[in-house]
């Protein structure tokens, strides 16, 4: 056991929902889980932490690392890692991510990481998420969206972390409304097609807490194939 990296086909498709409740439930199992979100941009909250998604990992997880373990960068425009970087002129410190990243293995269990946006979201020149899923070496859990396109947003996920030769443990299909029996059907294609078992779908909700959370993932989600 050391750590799983939570990426999704896109941004806004439950990647803090699925982190936060994977690790609240193992948590929850008796497990001493941390999580991370190496690096988030976007507007600075006026109360709590900066990121709105460290925050949310850090209470579903009952983390008491400090912020800036949880979330070691962070920049205050709503871009990507690289653009935001040029814009504020900003530095992006790599060897910063990865030596609380090794803190928090040396710490915890197991350790739950969250990407920022897809694989492909560039965070230094010629440097991409999918690049530091590489460095940390953990294997992946794909978050997709339950709309159309999933197939063609899964598959394009897939096929960059197999050509990065990622070890990716699972998809999980979030947001389905209704219509189990397309999205029944797309799990099975895309396990067909790649391989890799979609190995939790979850339903859209109208109201997600901290509260309702953990109990979500853990009833829709295989959450233990990840940590045998
Ligand atoms: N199954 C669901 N039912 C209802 N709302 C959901 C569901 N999953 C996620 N949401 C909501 O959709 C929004 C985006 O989810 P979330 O923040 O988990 O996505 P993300 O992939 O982490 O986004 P980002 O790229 O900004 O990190 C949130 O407001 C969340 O509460
Ligand atoms: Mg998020």
């Amino acid at each position: 056991m050391s750590g799983i990296f939570i990426t999704g086909t896109d941004t806004e498709v439950g990647k803090t929902l699925v982190a936060a409740g994977i690790a609240g439930a193992l948590r929850r199992d008796g497990i001493d889980v941390g999580v991370m979100k190496p690096i988030a941009t976007g507007l600075p909250r006026k109360e709590g932490f900066r990121s709105h998604d460290s925050e949310i990992l850090a209470k579903t997880a009952i983390s008491s690392d400090p912020e800036n373990e949880i979330n070691p960068i962070f920049l205050p425009l709503e871009a990507s890692p690289l653009t935001a970087s040029k814009i504020l002129n900003i530095d992006i410190k790599l060897d910063e991510v990865f030596s609380v990243f090794k803190r928090l293995t040396n710490k915890h269990e197991f350790v739950i990481v969250e990407g920022i946006g897809g694989v492909l979201v560039p965070i230094k020149q010629n440097y991409f998420v999918i690049d530091m899923i590489k460095e940390m070496n953990i294997p992946v859990l794909i978050v997709s969206r339950a709309s159309l396109g999933t197939l063609n947003h899964t598959l394009l996920t897939v096929k960059a972390c197999k050509e990065h030769d990622l070890n990716i443990s699972g998809i999980v299909i979030n947001s389905v409304r209704d219509n189990y029996i397309i999205e029944k059907s797309i799990s099975e294609t895309i396990h067909e097609l790649t391989g890799i078992f979609v190995i939790g779908s979850i339903p859209f909700i109208d109201e997600i807490d901290t509260n309702n959370t953990v109990d979500l993932i853990s009833k829709h989600v295989k959450y233990d194939l990840l940590i045998s």
